[in-house]
């Protein structure tokens, strides 16, 4: 007699994504394709989104599950960002869209920081690998940026300055690690709704961007010099978010109080990204945001991170 051998499991691929910190964020007048141009420094701070693509029978299409804290605030279905990635990659590679993806969530979700931008450029990746599309990088790159702004940095990860939508992207040079805690909200805050509040705050006054105006952050990141990062950390996006949240000026008062080497509101918001002087101390700022009961959630990671990676190649 044969013996029953136990059906394997389906192909499937792990990739991991950081979410970010703006450590400036400069948001020129909106042009006529609805977009701000924004002269912009990301860092990839080590909070991660896993995406895991697995194989299904030719046919089956796309499916989507997500886990982790607030998974339930996640669409699961053709509007999720990394459904799109997987239906642009195989639109783009011929190849029938055919996987079931199941995202596991570490970054704080539509906190400014990225998640949904991370999924994207994780599912990227993974689909790629599944598929064995082999596309090159530089196309998975302009794949990243029709789906987001925000994506392609999360495909390279460390620390860069971006121009344009925030998706040319330069690497930056940095020295040593820097500690950061944020501080979420269970609500979060639409990207539009934050950049139409910057334009009727800042009126059509708005002056052009020019990076340049960030070279004291340039010069701390070289130095791994954390006081005169936090001294220089800035968000124009900052005045409309607390406008739409005014709680949010408490929480960015609390970390100042609390001895934090700088605070900033994180992209759009509503997280509020605080820099410590070690993991000790943005354990402590965490502390006493959770004391002073302004936030729903501490979370702490170092930056840089690394951009998105292949944890599992295809496991069969
Ligand atoms: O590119 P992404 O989908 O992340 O952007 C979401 C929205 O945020 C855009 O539709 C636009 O309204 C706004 N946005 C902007 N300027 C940018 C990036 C985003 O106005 N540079």
């Amino acid at each position: 007699m044969i013996p029953r051998l136990a059906a394997a499991p389906p192909p499937s691929v792990r990739v991991r994504a950081p979410g970010k910190v703006n450590l400036a964020l400069r948001v020129g007048p909106v042009g006529d394709d609805g977009y701000h141009p924004l002269a912009t420094i990301f860092q990839a701070v080590s909070l991660y989104e896993e995406v895991t693509a697995t194989h299904v029978a030719p046919g089956t299409g796309i499916s989507l599950t997500v886990s982790g804290p607030q998974a339930d605030a996640v669409p699961t279905d053709e509007t999720n960002l990394a459904w799109r990635a997987a239906v642009l990659l195989a639109e783009r590679t011929g190849l029938s869209a055919d996987v079931k993806l199941h995202i596991t969530k570490g970054v704080p979700v539509a906190g400014g920081m990225a998640g949904g931008s991370a999924d994207a450029a994780a599912a990227l990746v993974a689909c790629d690998a599944l598929w064995e599309a082999g596309v090159p990088r530089p196309e998975l790159v302009e794949l990243a940026a029709e789906l987001g702004a925000d994506v392609p940095f999360s495909l390279l990860g460390h620390t860069a300055v971006g121009t344009g939508r925030g998706d040319l992207l330069t690497p930056a040079m940095t020295r040593g690690e820097f500690h950061w805690c944020f501080a979420t909200q269970r609500k979060g805050l639409s990207t539009p709704t934050v950049f139409r509040r910057f334009d009727e705050l800042a009126g059509p006054s708005t002056p052009k961007v020019a990076p340049t105006d960030d070279t004291a952050i340039m010069h701390a990141l070289r130095a791994g010099d954390a006081v005169a990062l936090g001294r220089a950390l800035h968000n124009d996006l900052e005045a409309p978010a607390v406008d739409l949240r005014p709680e949010l000026a408490e929480v960015l008062e609390v970390a100042t109080e609390s001895g934090a080497l700088g605070a900033v509101v994180s992209g759009s918001g509503p997280t509020v990204a605080a820099l410590g002087r070690s993991r000790q101390h943005a354990l402590a700022l965490g502390a006493a945001w959770t004391a002073a009961d302004v936030v729903d959630a501490v979370w702490t990671a170092t930056g840089p991170a690394p951009g998105t990676q292949l944890v599992t190649a295809i496991a069969r």
